[in-house]
């Protein structure tokens, strides 16, 4: 069966307050584009085709406003609502009927990943069936995630949330890869001391098995986060100094789209035309103008 995508973009984005009050956090701009367009051309280069946005109630209609029903970058969308905040392992509860027994990608709405060798890496994820796979990555301030642990051979022995004393400087990621197993190994989960559902304690089931991959992603891969005020500054001064260093824009979806061939010219000019005001119409239209005409 074909893996699924899931965005979570719920939350209360309490961290950027008063911005989000009421805006989604992951509404927000990076730059030049809302922060989902990030996380959705994650799940683009991938190759899936179906992805689930799941918001809060209160935020879907906006969510469905930009994105739509995805048809216009070839994709399928839909929609799925977090009643409240109670956990990153609740996404997979909450799509089991929609995954339908398929294997599933789930991708944080607030994550920036970028790189060549990530995309790499994303494929290879892909294409198992078996087990699941998270990414490793080398932070400052590990204790804000999850934390990997190491045996002296090199073998993840352990993942901890948030632990107070890391185990190592590597955190896990907000991209996950899981087989058609997880809505149910996610039913299990309780809820942790700060009464969530943890994406930890979902991992740690497939770490306990022996089904879980983790990969290392290396410092040419770009990972961060936009949780807050500081961060979310951060990543858009990244992306703006790759796209004016370039000359080109990085995670757009109409591009992703159309460089797979899921759209051709003509419908990537039909998306840029009602752009064109914006320096994102405007390189909408460069990249179609610079194509040979068919
Ligand atoms: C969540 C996860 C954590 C992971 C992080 C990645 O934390 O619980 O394991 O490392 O996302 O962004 P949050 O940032 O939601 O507190």
């Amino acid at each position: 069966m074909k893996r699924k995508g899931i965005i979570l973009a719920g939350g209360t984005g309490s961290r950027l307050h008063p911005s989000t009050i009421s805006v989604s956090k992951q509404l927000m701009p990076v730059f030049d584009k809302p922060m989902i367009y990030y996380p959705l051309t994650v799940l683009m280069e991938a190759g899936l085709d179906d992805i689930l946005v799941i918001t809060t109630p209160e935020d879907q209609a906006a969510f469905q406003k930009l994105l739509k029903d995805g048809r216009q970058w070839g994709l399928n969308i839909d929609y799925a609502v977090q009643p409240s905040p109670d956990g990153l392992a609740q996404a997979l509860v909450i799509a089991k009927d929609w995954l339908d027994g398929a294997p599933s990608a789930l991708i944080l709405g607030d994550n920036l990943f970028f790189g060549q060798s990530f995309s790499v890496a994303v494929r290879a994820a892909a294409l198992k069936s078996e087990g699941a796979t998270v990414f490793g990555y080398r932070v400052r301030n590990p204790e804000r995630y999850g934390v990997l642990g190491f045996d002296s051979t090199g073998k993840v022995t352990s993942i901890t949330e948030k632990p107070k004393k890391p185990a190592s400087d590597f955190a896990v990621t907000g991209l996950y890869f899981y087989d058609a197993n997880a809505s149910d190994y996610a039913a299990q989960v309780t809820p942790s001391a700060r009464g969530e559902f943890e994406i930890t304690d979902l991992n740690k089931i497939y770490l306990d098995k022996g089904l879980l991959d983790v990969e290392l992603l290396s410092d040419t891969t770009t990972w961060l986060d936009t949780g807050t005020h500081r961060s979310l500054l951060r990543a858009a001064q990244f992306v703006s100094v790759i796209e004016e260093r370039q000359g080109r824009r990085i995670c757009c979806p109409e591009i992703v789209a159309f460089d797979q061939g899921r759209i051709d010219a003509a419908q990537l000019r039909a998306l840029a035309e009602p752009l064109r005001k914006s320096g994102y119409g405007q390189y909408l239209l460069k990249v179609v103008e610079s194509q040979p005409r068919v």
